[in-house]
């Protein structure tokens, strides 16, 4: 059996191409499996994964718990809203108390930046980040490669802009990895106080101008804008940020070309994207949410090894 070059997946800047290859190889089987009438395959029989939650999700923890139960992997959920943090446990403490339950891997979104490069580095299970702050969001850049690739049919050569709030975003930053070293062009587009300084040095295309953008890519990636961790105000009102950098059905008609368009989730319908373009024959964010449960699956399996040989 092929493998990763890590035991963990941590980000996607510590992959190869070779590994991100492997991945889509290995999804393009699980997709064909979950779209079965018994979509269940015993693959990971006997290993026990916990999705280990500090932060609120709807799509990234889900589809993790079907591509677990998916690859016959028993499974346990902490939220930590209703654990014993609130006591005052530490992460590793918790992990720990976890682990000496003869848990194998854990997946953990935390808020803090590192938090999972921190447990890969204390304990010995396979530890996959499934998001960290403003970080990275390894899987979910995966899974969005993945579903341009199947759409285009390649992602060498294909142009894609991410547009939006990339300061806040761990979307952006595991994206560009993941992009870049497929052999995709990448551009990110927002306004300037929601850009990072460092933002040129990773080689990417910037603009200003949401129509330039557009008129440049193939694939257009949107985020959303993150209030939540916005402390201070990037832009006078959402009402300016919509009528400057929102896409919407006639900016796109203006455009005279097709455009793919995504959106990791959670919308902020008539915000970044009105509803006739996210609900749209060019919208693939529904694809993007099914091949999310392959992705996982392919990840946790090459992680895994292969406990049934
Ligand atoms: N895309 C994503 O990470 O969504 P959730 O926050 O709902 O998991």
């Amino acid at each position: 059996m092929q493998s990763l070059s890590s035991k963990n997946l941590l980000g996607i800047k510590e992959l190869h191409r070779k590994d991100l290859e492997l991945i889509f190889e290995t999804a393009d089987s699980f997709k064909e499996v979950i779209n079965r009438p018994i979509k269940k395959v015993p693959s990971l029989r006997d290993i026990t994964i916990a999705n280990v939650f500090f932060e609120n999700s709807t799509r990234t923890r889900l589809s993790f718990e079907l591509a677990e139960k998916r690859l016959s992997a028993d499974v346990i959920n902490f939220s930590s809203s209703s654990s014993s943090v609130k006591k005052g446990e530490t992460l590793l403490d918790t992990v720990n108390n976890i682990l000496a339950m003869k848990v194998d891997m854990v997946v953990i979104r935390h808020p803090s930046p590192g938090a999972p490069h921190f447990l890969a580095k204390h304990v010995n299970a396979n530890i996959v980040n499934a998001g960290d702050g403003t970080h990275e969001h390894p899987t979910q850049a995966l899974l969005d490669s993945y579903s341009i690739r199947e759409k285009h049919g390649a992602l060498e050569g294909i142009k894609v802009a991410i547009i939006g709030d990339i300061l806040h975003s761990r979307v952006a930053l595991s994206n560009i990895f993941a992009l870049q070293k497929l052999g995709s062009q990448v551009m990110v587009c927002g306004p300037n106080t929601l850009l990072p300084k460092y933002i040129r040095e990773l080689g990417v295309q910037v603009e200003l101008d949401i129509r330039k953008a557009l008129e440049w890519c193939d694939v257009a990636n949107v985020l959303r804008i993150q209030l939540e961790r916005q402390k201070i105000k990037y832009f006078p009102s959402i009402r300016e940020y919509t009528l400057y950098y929102g896409i919407n059905k006639k900016l796109l008609d203006s455009l005279n070309k097709e455009i793919t368009i995504m959106h990791p989730g959670p919308i902020n319908r008539g915000v970044e994207l009105s509803s006739d373009v996210a609900d749209s024959e060019h919208a693939i964010i529904m694809d993007q949410v099914e091949n999310g449960v392959a992705i996982r699956m392919a990840v946790l399996y090459l992680l895994a090894g292969d406990p049934q040989a």
